[in-house]
């Protein structure tokens, strides 16, 4: 499945994380890379532990807990550390599989990363190019959104970043280990939790079949999430 979570920050919110991560320390984003990923990526990246990124990092970790529709869709239970990554002059990064275990350098926190996610953090009309191509089943979507709107999808999809031909593309990039690793049943969850939030909205929380699907979404959730 394949979501955008529109407003993850708000346009006050964008600039105070610009504010912070533009005055990183920039460094080529092949430093991090495997030997495959080096050969297709061609970008700039704050490194893991710099101080900016950090404090940044902590900026999106907030914002999405404030995101109820990311938490429906994502059901999450780790985070990876968000980074983040800019293209400019043509840099770009050829079609790529993200590894399926993360390590955080220099601690003991792992993640198998169930859903890939890019927080954008440039205006769109400000670069050309730069659309994020996710291969899936229905065939390649192309996605560029608002500064402040994130993508989610599966870490398991071949994707790639159209090269930046004018300006420069800024984004916060991560991954989650879902309580629910599979992507069909987290959809189906998705799909009912939303269903119940429309009928709870239209009748009220208190509807009797509001409260019987609610049932119905958490015992599904009881079979099939590890927590
Ligand atoms: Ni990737």
């Amino acid at each position: 499945m394949l979501i955008a979570i529109p407003d993850v920050l708000d346009p006050a919110g964008v600039a105070r994380l610009r504010g912070v991560i533009d005055a990183g320390a920039w460094a080529d984003g092949n430093a991090t890379s495997g030997p495959q990923s080096a050969l297709a990526k061609r970008n700039e990246q704050l490194p893991e532990d710099d101080a900016a990124a950090r404090e940044g990092g902590g900026h999106v970790l907030d914002a999405l807990g404030r995101s109820p529709l990311f938490v429906a869709a994502a059901l999450p239970l780790k985070v990876f550390p968000p980074l983040f990554n800019r293209y400019a002059g043509g840099q770009a990064f050829g079609m790529h599989v993200d590894n399926a275990i993360r390590l955080r350098r220099g601690s003991d926190f792992r993640l198998r990363a169930d859903l890939s996610a890019t927080l954008f953090l440039a205006d769109p009309d400000s670069y050309d190019g730069g659309e994020l191509v996710i291969e899936d089943q229905f065939g390649e979507q192309r996605v560029k959104l608002p500064a402040g709107h994130m993508v989610l999808y599966p870490a398991s999809s071949l994707h790639r970043v159209e090269p930046v031909t004018r300006g420069t593309r800024i984004a916060s990039f991560f991954w989650i280990q879902s309580m629910v690793r599979d992507d069909a049943a987290r959809r189906i969850l998705f799909e009912l939790d939303q269903s119940v939030q429309a009928i709870a909205a239209d009748k009220g929380h208190g509807d009797a079949t509001a409260i019987r699907l609610t049932g119905v979404y958490h015992n599904l959730l009881r079979r099939w999430a590890d927590a």
